[in-house]
Protein backbone atom coordinates (compact mmCIF):
# COMPACT_ATOMS: atom_id res chain seq x y z
CA UNK A 1 0.00 0.00 0.00
CA UNK A 2 1.45 3.07 -0.96
CA UNK A 3 0.14 5.78 2.20
CA UNK A 4 1.14 8.60 -0.50
CA UNK A 5 -0.63 7.10 -3.22
CA UNK A 6 -3.77 6.95 -1.46
CA UNK A 7 -3.71 10.31 0.32
CA UNK A 8 -3.41 12.04 -2.92
CA UNK A 9 -6.61 10.37 -3.73
CA UNK A 10 -8.57 11.18 -0.88
CA UNK A 11 -7.25 14.50 -1.25
CA UNK A 12 -8.62 14.54 -4.77
CA UNK A 13 -12.37 13.66 -4.30
CA UNK A 14 -12.15 16.38 -1.47
CA UNK A 15 -11.39 18.50 -3.79
CA UNK A 16 -13.76 17.51 -6.37
CA UNK A 17 -16.12 18.48 -3.94
CA UNK A 18 -14.88 21.74 -3.70
CA UNK A 19 -14.26 23.44 -7.25
CA UNK A 20 -16.11 24.65 -9.62
CA UNK A 21 -18.11 22.67 -12.15
CA UNK A 22 -18.08 23.25 -15.66
CA UNK A 23 -19.84 21.67 -18.64
CA UNK A 24 -17.45 18.53 -20.30
CA UNK A 25 -16.96 18.52 -23.87
CA UNK A 26 -15.85 14.71 -23.63
CA UNK A 27 -17.20 13.52 -20.16
CA UNK A 28 -19.83 15.47 -18.22
CA UNK A 29 -18.04 18.05 -16.03
CA UNK A 30 -14.95 20.19 -16.13
CA UNK A 31 -13.55 21.45 -12.81
CA UNK A 32 -11.81 24.74 -12.10
CA UNK A 33 -8.64 23.88 -10.93
CA UNK A 34 -6.73 26.74 -10.37
CA UNK A 35 -7.95 28.71 -12.88
CA UNK A 36 -8.31 26.27 -15.85
CA UNK A 37 -10.62 23.72 -16.51
CA UNK A 38 -9.57 19.87 -16.34
CA UNK A 39 -11.91 16.85 -16.58
CA UNK A 40 -11.80 14.70 -13.04
CA UNK A 41 -8.88 12.72 -14.26
CA UNK A 42 -6.39 15.62 -15.37
CA UNK A 43 -7.12 16.65 -12.15
CA UNK A 44 -5.61 13.80 -10.40
CA UNK A 45 -2.96 13.34 -12.45
CA UNK A 46 -1.63 17.03 -11.92
CA UNK A 47 -1.29 16.01 -8.61
CA UNK A 48 0.18 12.98 -8.92
CA UNK A 49 2.74 14.75 -11.47
CA UNK A 50 3.64 17.35 -8.68
CA UNK A 51 4.15 14.10 -6.06
CA UNK A 52 6.12 11.88 -8.65
CA UNK A 53 7.51 13.56 -11.05
CA UNK A 54 11.21 13.39 -10.98
CA UNK A 55 12.54 15.65 -13.57
CA UNK A 56 16.49 15.50 -14.86
CA UNK A 57 18.01 19.05 -15.66
CA UNK A 58 18.26 18.10 -19.49
CA UNK A 59 14.40 17.41 -19.51
CA UNK A 60 12.38 18.83 -22.53
CA UNK A 61 8.93 19.24 -22.54
CA UNK A 62 6.67 19.82 -25.65
CA UNK A 63 3.52 21.39 -24.52
CA UNK A 64 0.39 22.92 -26.14
CA UNK A 65 -3.26 23.54 -25.59
CA UNK A 66 -4.98 20.76 -27.55
CA UNK A 67 -5.87 20.57 -30.95
CA UNK A 68 -2.64 23.01 -31.37
CA UNK A 69 -0.34 20.97 -33.50
CA UNK A 70 0.70 18.61 -30.54
CA UNK A 71 1.21 15.56 -33.23
CA UNK A 72 2.65 17.61 -35.64
CA UNK A 73 5.56 18.84 -33.21
CA UNK A 74 5.91 15.59 -31.05
CA UNK A 75 7.05 14.02 -34.43
CA UNK A 76 9.34 17.42 -35.64
CA UNK A 77 10.94 17.44 -31.88
CA UNK A 78 11.74 13.49 -32.13
CA UNK A 79 13.10 13.35 -35.55
CA UNK A 80 14.51 16.76 -35.18
CA UNK A 81 16.95 15.32 -31.87
CA UNK A 82 17.28 11.66 -33.45
CA UNK A 83 18.37 12.71 -36.36
CA UNK A 84 21.63 10.59 -36.11
CA UNK A 85 19.90 7.19 -35.19
CA UNK A 86 17.59 6.93 -38.27
CA UNK A 87 17.59 7.24 -42.04
CA UNK A 88 14.44 8.89 -43.79
CA UNK A 89 14.09 6.05 -46.10
CA UNK A 90 13.61 3.82 -43.15
CA UNK A 91 12.34 5.97 -40.23
CA UNK A 92 10.87 4.65 -36.51
CA UNK A 93 8.21 7.41 -37.73
CA UNK A 94 7.39 4.79 -40.88
CA UNK A 95 6.03 2.20 -38.22
CA UNK A 96 5.15 4.29 -35.21
CA UNK A 97 2.65 7.10 -34.29
CA UNK A 98 3.63 10.35 -33.50
CA UNK A 99 2.23 10.05 -30.23
CA UNK A 100 4.57 6.93 -29.39
CA UNK A 101 7.67 8.51 -29.86
CA UNK A 102 7.83 9.99 -26.15
CA UNK A 103 5.50 10.16 -23.16
CA UNK A 104 2.54 12.28 -22.38
CA UNK A 105 2.40 12.76 -18.29
CA UNK A 106 -1.52 13.97 -18.06
CA UNK A 107 -2.41 10.24 -18.07
CA UNK A 108 0.70 8.36 -16.85
CA UNK A 109 -0.17 5.81 -14.15
CA UNK A 110 1.75 7.31 -11.16
CA UNK A 111 3.50 6.44 -9.52
CA UNK A 112 4.12 3.56 -11.04
CA UNK A 113 5.63 5.19 -14.24
CA UNK A 114 8.59 6.61 -13.03
CA UNK A 115 10.11 6.91 -16.49
CA UNK A 116 13.33 6.42 -14.58
CA UNK A 117 13.80 3.60 -17.47
CA UNK A 118 14.14 6.30 -20.20
CA UNK A 119 18.29 6.10 -21.04
CA UNK A 120 17.81 9.03 -24.18
CA UNK A 121 19.59 12.11 -23.16
CA UNK A 122 17.82 14.90 -23.31
CA UNK A 123 14.54 12.93 -22.54
CA UNK A 124 11.11 14.53 -24.36
CA UNK A 125 8.10 14.97 -22.42
CA UNK A 126 4.70 15.96 -23.25
CA UNK A 127 1.85 17.84 -21.65
CA UNK A 128 -1.50 20.29 -22.31
CA UNK A 129 -1.32 21.43 -18.50
CA UNK A 130 -0.94 25.54 -18.28
CA UNK A 131 2.35 26.50 -17.50
CA UNK A 132 1.21 27.45 -13.71
CA UNK A 133 -0.22 23.85 -13.11
CA UNK A 134 2.95 22.78 -13.91
CA UNK A 135 5.91 21.58 -11.11
CA UNK A 136 8.43 23.37 -10.65
CA UNK A 137 10.81 21.05 -11.57
CA UNK A 138 9.58 21.01 -15.28
CA UNK A 139 9.52 25.21 -15.24
CA UNK A 140 12.95 25.02 -14.52
CA UNK A 141 13.67 22.92 -17.85
CA UNK A 142 13.65 24.07 -21.11
CA UNK A 143 10.02 24.09 -22.56
CA UNK A 144 8.81 23.84 -26.56
CA UNK A 145 5.10 26.02 -26.40
CA UNK A 146 3.06 26.00 -29.72
CA UNK A 147 -0.23 28.05 -29.95
CA UNK A 148 -2.82 28.54 -33.07
CA UNK A 149 -5.75 30.56 -34.04
CA UNK A 150 -8.44 29.78 -31.60
CA UNK A 151 -11.16 29.90 -34.26
CA UNK A 152 -9.09 26.51 -35.97
CA UNK A 153 -8.26 25.35 -32.24
CA UNK A 154 -12.14 25.75 -31.20
CA UNK A 155 -13.11 23.70 -34.85
CA UNK A 156 -10.28 21.04 -34.65
CA UNK A 157 -11.50 20.64 -31.12
CA UNK A 158 -14.92 20.36 -31.25
CA UNK A 159 -14.57 17.64 -34.12
CA UNK A 160 -12.18 15.86 -31.95
CA UNK A 161 -14.26 15.85 -28.33
CA UNK A 162 -17.44 15.29 -30.40
CA UNK A 163 -15.81 11.85 -31.96
CA UNK A 164 -14.69 10.85 -28.03
CA UNK A 165 -17.94 12.25 -26.60
CA UNK A 166 -19.30 9.82 -24.02
CA UNK A 167 -22.31 8.07 -25.52
CA UNK A 168 -24.20 8.35 -22.68
CA UNK A 169 -24.33 12.35 -23.63
CA UNK A 170 -26.17 14.29 -25.91
CA UNK A 171 -23.95 15.19 -28.94
CA UNK A 172 -22.25 18.76 -28.23
CA UNK A 173 -23.77 21.32 -31.03
CA UNK A 174 -21.33 23.67 -32.57
CA UNK A 175 -22.95 26.59 -30.67
CA UNK A 176 -22.94 24.88 -27.80
CA UNK A 177 -19.16 24.48 -28.46
CA UNK A 178 -18.69 28.17 -29.47
CA UNK A 179 -20.58 29.32 -26.50
CA UNK A 180 -18.55 27.06 -23.66
CA UNK A 181 -15.14 28.11 -25.76
CA UNK A 182 -15.95 31.71 -25.54
CA UNK A 183 -16.16 31.26 -21.91
CA UNK A 184 -12.88 29.33 -21.23
CA UNK A 185 -14.75 26.53 -20.47
CA UNK A 186 -13.11 23.57 -22.50
CA UNK A 187 -10.76 21.03 -21.48
CA UNK A 188 -7.47 22.42 -20.20
CA UNK A 189 -8.93 26.25 -20.79
CA UNK A 190 -9.33 29.15 -20.96
CA UNK A 191 -7.53 28.83 -23.94
CA UNK A 192 -5.76 32.86 -23.76
CA UNK A 193 -5.46 32.64 -20.08
CA UNK A 194 -3.31 28.93 -21.52
CA UNK A 195 -1.61 31.12 -24.58
CA UNK A 196 -0.85 33.72 -22.10
CA UNK A 197 0.79 31.54 -19.40
CA UNK A 198 3.34 30.69 -21.47
CA UNK A 199 3.74 33.59 -23.49
CA UNK A 200 4.79 35.64 -20.14
CA UNK A 201 7.19 32.98 -19.11
CA UNK A 202 9.17 32.74 -22.47
CA UNK A 203 9.78 37.03 -22.39
CA UNK A 204 10.76 36.46 -18.56
CA UNK A 205 13.09 32.99 -19.52
CA UNK A 206 13.83 33.28 -23.23
CA UNK A 207 16.49 30.76 -22.90
CA UNK A 208 14.15 28.19 -21.38
CA UNK A 209 11.05 28.41 -23.28
CA UNK A 210 10.41 28.35 -26.81
CA UNK A 211 7.19 30.29 -28.15
CA UNK A 212 5.95 29.21 -31.66
CA UNK A 213 3.20 29.21 -33.95
CA UNK A 214 1.10 26.65 -35.56
CA UNK A 215 0.58 28.96 -38.66
CA UNK A 216 4.54 29.65 -38.77
CA UNK A 217 5.23 26.38 -38.63
CA UNK A 218 2.69 25.51 -41.79
CA UNK A 219 4.35 28.52 -43.88
CA UNK A 220 7.64 27.91 -43.09
CA UNK A 221 8.33 24.47 -41.44
CA UNK A 222 12.36 24.79 -42.37
CA UNK A 223 12.57 27.81 -40.58
CA UNK A 224 11.13 26.31 -37.41
CA UNK A 225 13.15 22.60 -37.66
CA UNK A 226 16.77 25.14 -37.62
CA UNK A 227 14.67 26.58 -34.00
CA UNK A 228 14.33 23.41 -32.31
CA UNK A 229 17.70 21.85 -33.65
CA UNK A 230 19.46 24.75 -31.88
CA UNK A 231 16.67 25.10 -28.79
CA UNK A 232 17.46 21.48 -28.12
CA UNK A 233 20.99 21.19 -28.15
CA UNK A 234 22.23 19.99 -31.52
CA UNK A 235 22.24 22.72 -33.90
CA UNK A 236 22.41 21.82 -37.63
CA UNK A 237 26.05 21.78 -38.84
CA UNK A 238 27.01 22.94 -42.52
CA UNK A 239 27.25 19.49 -43.59
CA UNK A 240 24.04 18.54 -42.50
CA UNK A 241 22.45 21.82 -44.32
CA UNK A 242 24.25 20.43 -47.43
CA UNK A 243 22.53 17.23 -47.24
CA UNK A 244 19.25 18.95 -47.18
CA UNK A 245 18.50 17.28 -43.30
CA UNK A 246 16.08 20.08 -42.53
CA UNK A 247 14.10 19.12 -45.79
CA UNK A 248 14.00 15.47 -45.13
CA UNK A 249 12.78 15.83 -41.38
CA UNK A 250 9.69 18.65 -42.75
CA UNK A 251 8.73 16.17 -45.56
CA UNK A 252 8.98 13.03 -43.32
CA UNK A 253 7.06 15.18 -40.62
CA UNK A 254 4.26 16.65 -42.98
CA UNK A 255 0.52 16.17 -43.17
CA UNK A 256 0.95 14.30 -46.31
CA UNK A 257 3.40 11.91 -45.18
CA UNK A 258 2.26 11.20 -41.76
CA UNK A 259 -1.41 11.15 -42.60
CA UNK A 260 -1.24 8.87 -45.20
CA UNK A 261 1.59 6.01 -42.98
CA UNK A 262 -0.48 3.28 -42.32
CA UNK A 263 0.82 2.99 -38.89
CA UNK A 264 -1.11 6.23 -38.31
CA UNK A 265 -4.63 5.49 -40.42
CA UNK A 266 -5.58 2.37 -38.41
CA UNK A 267 -5.93 0.71 -34.44
CA UNK A 268 -5.99 3.03 -31.49
CA UNK A 269 -3.68 5.15 -29.23
CA UNK A 270 -4.44 4.94 -25.60
CA UNK A 271 -4.02 7.22 -22.72
CA UNK A 272 -4.18 6.08 -19.72
CA UNK A 273 -6.95 3.47 -18.62
CA UNK A 274 -9.86 5.83 -19.68
CA UNK A 275 -9.55 7.20 -22.86
CA UNK A 276 -8.96 5.54 -26.52
CA UNK A 277 -8.08 7.54 -29.86
CA UNK A 278 -8.33 6.51 -33.19
CA UNK A 279 -5.08 7.08 -34.43
CA UNK A 280 -6.26 8.44 -37.84
CA UNK A 281 -8.25 11.47 -35.48
CA UNK A 282 -5.29 13.16 -34.75
CA UNK A 283 -5.30 13.89 -38.51
CA UNK A 284 -8.03 15.88 -40.30
CA UNK A 285 -7.30 18.56 -42.33
CA UNK A 286 -3.72 20.47 -41.15
CA UNK A 287 -5.05 23.65 -42.54
CA UNK A 288 -5.07 27.31 -41.74
CA UNK A 289 -8.69 28.61 -41.99
CA UNK A 290 -10.79 26.05 -42.22
CA UNK A 291 -12.46 27.57 -39.18
CA UNK A 292 -14.26 29.87 -42.44
CA UNK A 293 -16.32 26.66 -42.78
CA UNK A 294 -17.52 26.37 -39.75
CA UNK A 295 -18.06 29.60 -38.12
CA UNK A 296 -20.37 32.86 -38.95
CA UNK A 297 -18.68 36.09 -39.44
CA UNK A 298 -20.42 37.40 -36.00
CA UNK A 299 -18.60 34.10 -34.57
CA UNK A 300 -15.17 35.16 -35.96
CA UNK A 301 -15.82 38.76 -34.77
CA UNK A 302 -16.16 37.52 -31.25
CA UNK A 303 -13.61 35.07 -30.80
CA UNK A 304 -11.19 37.68 -32.48
CA UNK A 305 -12.60 40.38 -30.33
CA UNK A 306 -11.51 38.00 -26.98
CA UNK A 307 -8.47 37.70 -28.28
CA UNK A 308 -7.69 41.39 -28.79
CA UNK A 309 -8.99 41.98 -25.26
CA UNK A 310 -6.90 39.48 -23.59
CA UNK A 311 -3.91 40.20 -25.41
CA UNK A 312 -3.18 43.46 -25.38
CA UNK A 313 -0.33 44.88 -24.16
CA UNK A 314 0.79 41.67 -23.83
CA UNK A 315 3.27 41.77 -27.30
CA UNK A 316 1.79 38.62 -28.39
CA UNK A 317 -0.88 38.30 -31.83
CA UNK A 318 -2.50 35.45 -33.10
P1 LIG B 1 -7.33 20.09 -37.77
O1 LIG B 1 -8.38 19.44 -36.95
O2 LIG B 1 -7.57 21.57 -37.97
O3 LIG B 1 -7.06 19.42 -39.05
P2 LIG B 1 -3.12 18.13 -31.85
O4 LIG B 1 -2.02 17.32 -32.46
O5 LIG B 1 -2.62 19.18 -30.90
O6 LIG B 1 -4.19 17.29 -31.31
O7 LIG B 1 -3.73 19.01 -33.04
C1 LIG B 1 -4.43 18.38 -34.08
C2 LIG B 1 -4.46 19.30 -35.28
O8 LIG B 1 -3.20 19.30 -35.93
C3 LIG B 1 -5.48 18.83 -36.30
O9 LIG B 1 -5.95 20.02 -36.94
C4 LIG B 1 -4.62 17.96 -37.20
O10 LIG B 1 -5.16 17.74 -38.47
C5 LIG B 1 -3.36 18.82 -37.28
N1 LIG B 1 -2.17 18.07 -37.65
C6 LIG B 1 -1.82 16.80 -37.29
N2 LIG B 1 -0.66 16.47 -37.86
C7 LIG B 1 -0.23 17.52 -38.59
C8 LIG B 1 0.90 17.77 -39.42
N3 LIG B 1 1.82 16.85 -39.61
N4 LIG B 1 0.98 18.99 -40.03
C9 LIG B 1 0.05 19.91 -39.86
N5 LIG B 1 -1.06 19.74 -39.08
C10 LIG B 1 -1.20 18.56 -38.46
Amino acid sequence: EDIEYNNICQKHNLLLQTLPKGNGWRVQHLYNYNGFWLNPNTVKNNLLLHTYFKSLPTDIVLVAFMKSGTTWLKALMFSTLNRDCYTFSNHHLHNHGPQSTFPFLDCESYPITDFTSISVNPRLFATHYAYTLLPACIKSGKIVYVCRDPKDVLISKWHFMSKLRSKDLPPLLLDSAFELFCQGESEYGPFWEHVLSYWSASLEFPEKILFLKYEDMKKQPEVVVRKLAAFMGKPLTADEEKRGVVMDIVKLCSFENLSNLEVNKKGLEKFGRLVEVEKQDFFRKGEIGDWKNYLSEEMKERVDTITNEKFVGSGLRL
